[in-house]
C-alpha cells in the first residue's frame, strides 16, 4: 500500500487535499515530510483575521512545524449565519463568538489591525508599532458592508456583518419601538407610523433573513406585548433586481417572495435606493421615476466590498503585476496572491478573487485546503505544476425565511463527495437522482435542515450548548424584550 501510495501519491493527492477525510497518499507523504523536516527551523506564518477562512486554514497548521501568529482586531472567531438571530434576540450574540486563543490553540494571537505589508522584506506593519517578520503571509480579512458610494448610507444605514452590528441593530429597534410608544401615548400618530416603518435594502440571503426573523419577532413577540405597536408596524424589502435570492434558482426566489408577502412583508422590487436623508429613503423605480419613502429604521444589507487594506494591497502590488481587479485581491489555483514573489503570500475568503462567491462555504474550505498545502511541504508553495490546486465542493446554499420556513437548495454531489465514498457515489446515489444536481427543499422541512446544518457546523461544544440553550429559551418564553438583555 505504502508503495502504491508513493507511485501514485502526486495524481492521488490531487483529489485528497480537497476532501474531508485524510487518505492513504495523503498520510503517506505527509509523514515522509514530517520526518525529513524533523530538525529544520520553524517557518513563520503570519494570518490576517480571525474570520472562517483564517481559522479553518491556522486550525490545520501543525505547530511542530510552523511559528503561527494570527493577527486581528477583533479576537474572536464569529459565526456569520446565525448574526441576524441575533438582532430579535433568538440566540444572545454572546453564544456564537468563540475567542480565537480557543478555537486556534497551537497559535500566538495578536489583538491588532495589519496597517500595511512590506512585500520586499516580509514583514507585517501592525497598529501598536508592531512589526511581525515572516517566512509565508495569509491574508483573510473578509470584505466590509458596501454602501456603492450612496449619499446618506454610511451616516444612517444599519449594516449588519460584523457581531456589533447586530447588537447595535437590536438596540435601535427596541429604542425605537419604546419612542413609537411615547409617540402614540401622545397622540402623535403620523410620528408613531414614520418610527415603526422600517425598511431592508438588499433582496440577498441577509435581507431576506432579516425580514423573516423580524416577522417573526412582530407576530410571535410584539404582538402580545404591545399589540397596538404591532399594528403600526410595516417592513419593506427593497430590491435592485426584479427578483429576491438570485443565487439560487428563481422558483426558491418566488417562493420567498410570496411568503414573506403573506407574513406582511411590502416588497419591492426592481427599485434602486439613490439617496438616503435622516428620515427619508429615494428609491428609483421600474419605470425611472423617483420615490420617497419613510423610515425608522434603515438596514442596509446591499452586499460587500473590499476593505481599504485589502484595496491598498492591491495598489501595491499593481496592475501591471496583476492586481487588476476592483473586488479584492487575485489568486492563482492555488491561492497564491499573483504579482508576489512565489509562495510567499496567499489571500482566502471574500478579500480573495478566486472565481468563487464570497460565503463562508468557501472561505473555509480554502484555509482548510491551504493549510493541508502546507503541511504536504515547502515545494507546494511555490509555483509547480505537481501542486494539488484548490477545488470547491458547493454543498449547497441555505436562508431562513421566517414562521419556522427555510429555503434550501443542496448539492447532492456535493454532499456524497463530503462523505466521500466513490463507490456509493457511482452505484446507488446516481442511481437515485440520476444527473439531478439541485435539491430544493422549502418550508417546515428545510427549516429542519436549516438548523441541524447550521448547529452541527458551530465550532465549540460552547457554542452549541449556548445556541441550543437560546433556541429553547426563544420557544418557551419568547424573545428578551429589552434592548440590554
Ligand atoms: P471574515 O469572516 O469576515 O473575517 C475577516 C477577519 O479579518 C475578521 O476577523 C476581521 O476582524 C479581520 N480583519 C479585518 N481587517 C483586518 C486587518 N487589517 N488586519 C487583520 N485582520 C483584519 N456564508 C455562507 O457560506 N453561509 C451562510 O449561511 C452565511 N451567512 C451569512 C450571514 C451574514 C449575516 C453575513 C454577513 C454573511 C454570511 N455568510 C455566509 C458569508 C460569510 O460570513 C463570509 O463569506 C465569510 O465570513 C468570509 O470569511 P473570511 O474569512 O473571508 O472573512
Ligand atoms: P448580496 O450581495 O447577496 O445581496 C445584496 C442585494 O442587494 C443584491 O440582490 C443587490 O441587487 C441588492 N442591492 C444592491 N444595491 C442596491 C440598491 N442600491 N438598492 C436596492 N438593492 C440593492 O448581499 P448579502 O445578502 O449581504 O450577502 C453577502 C454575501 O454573504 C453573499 O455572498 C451571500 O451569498 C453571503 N451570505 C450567504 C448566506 C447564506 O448562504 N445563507 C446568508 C447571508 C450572506
Amino acid at each position: 500500500v505504502v508503495g502504491g501510495g508513493l507511485v501514485g501519491g502526486g495524481v492521488l493527492a490531487n483529489t485528497a487535499i480537497n476532501d474531508d477525510l485524510d487518505d492513504i497518499s495523503y498520510a503517506v507523504k505527509r509523514r515522509f515530510y514530517k520526518a525529513a523536516k524533523k530538525d529544520a527551523p520553524k517557518k513563520k506564518v503570519v494570518v490576517l483575521g480571525s474570520g472562517w477562512g483564517a481559522l479553518s486554514f491556522a486550525r490545520k497548521l501543525d505547530a511542530d512545524e510552523y511559528h503561527v501568529t494570527v493577527v486581528s482586531p477583533r479576537p474572536f472567531f464569529f459565526y456569520t449565519p446565525l448574526l441576524v438571530g441575533s438582532t430579535t434576540g433568538v440566540v444572545s450574540p454572546g453564544a456564537i463568538i468563540e475567542p480565537i486563543r480557543d478555537t486556534a490553540p497551537g497559535c500566538e494571537f495578536l489583538r491588532t489591525e495589519c496597517k500595511d505589508v512590506d512585500l520586499e522584506n516580509r514583514k507585517v506593519i501592525c497598529d501598536g508599532a508592531v512589526t511581525l517578520d515572516y517566512d509565508h503571509l495569509l491574508i483573510a480579512v473578509g470584505a466590509q458592508p458596501n454602501t456603492f458610494g450612496i449619499p446618506g448610507v454610511e451616516k444612517y444605514g444599519k449594516f449588519l456583518k460584523e457581531i456589533e452590528h447586530g447588537r447595535h441593530v437590536r438596540k435601535e429597534m427596541l429604542d425605537i419601538i419604546d419612542k413609537a410608544d411615547l409617540a402614540l401615548a401622545a397622540g402623535d400618530l403620523e410620528k408613531t407610523k414614520q418610527l415603526l416603518n422600517f425598511v431592508v435594502v438588499g433582496g440577498g440571503p441577509t435581507g431576506v433573513e432579516f425580514c423573516g426573523e423580524l416577522s417573526d419577532f412582530i407576530k410571535q413577540d410584539l404582538a402580545k406585548r404591545h399589540p397596538k405597536i404591532a399594528e403600526y408596524m410595516k417592513v419593506t424589502l427593497v430590491e435592485a433586481l426584479p427578483g429576491l435570492l438570485t443565487m439560487f434558482h428563481k422558483t426558491v426566489g418566488g417562493y420567498v417572495q410570496e411568503h414573506l408577502a403573506n407574513q406582511g412583508v411590502d416588497i419591492k422590487l426592481s427599485a434602486m435606493v439613490k439617496e438616503v436623508d435622516e428620515k427619508h429613503v429615494s428609491l428609483k423605480v421600474k419605470d425611472g421615476s423617483i420615490q420617497k419613502m419613510d423610515y425608522g429604521l434603515l438596514v442596509w444589507v446591499a452586499g460587500v466590498g473590499m476593505r481599504p487594506f485589502t484595496r491598498s494591497m492591491c495598489e501595491k502590488i499593481g496592475k501591471e503585476n496583476g492586481q487588476t481587479d476592483r473586488r479584492g485581491l487575485l489568486v492563482d489555483e492555488c491561492l497564491r496572491v499573483k504579482g508576489t514573489r512565489p509562495g510567499e503570500v496567499f489571500a482566502i475568503g471574500d478579500c480573495a478573487v478566486s472565481g468563487k462567491p464570497p460565503t463562508a462555504q468557501v472561505a473555509y474550505q480554502q484555509g482548510k485546503y491551504l493549510g493541508r498545502l502546507f503541511r504536504l511541504g515547502q515545494q507546494h508553495l511555490i509555483p509547480d505544476p505537481e501542486a494539488p490546486k484548490f477545488e470547491y465542493n458547493h454543498q449547497g446554499t441555505m436562508a431562513y425565511i421566517g414562521q419556522g420556513e427555510a429555503a434550501t437548495e443542496l448539492n447532492p454531489n456535493g454532499l456524497i463527495k463530503l462523505g466521500r465514498s466513490s463507490v456509493t457515489d457511482h452505484f446507488w446515489w446516481r442511481s437515485l437522482y440520476g444527473e439531478c444536481d439541485q435539491l430544493r427543499i422549502m418550508g417546515p422541512m428545510g427549516f429542519a435542515i436549516w438548523r441541524s446544518v447550521y448547529f452541527s457546523k458551530l465550532v465549540s461544544v460552547r457554542n452549541r450548548w449556548s445556541v441550543a440553550s437560546d433556541w429553547m429559551r426563544t420557544s418557551f418564553f419568547g424573545r428578551p424584550a429589552c434592548s440590554s438583555a
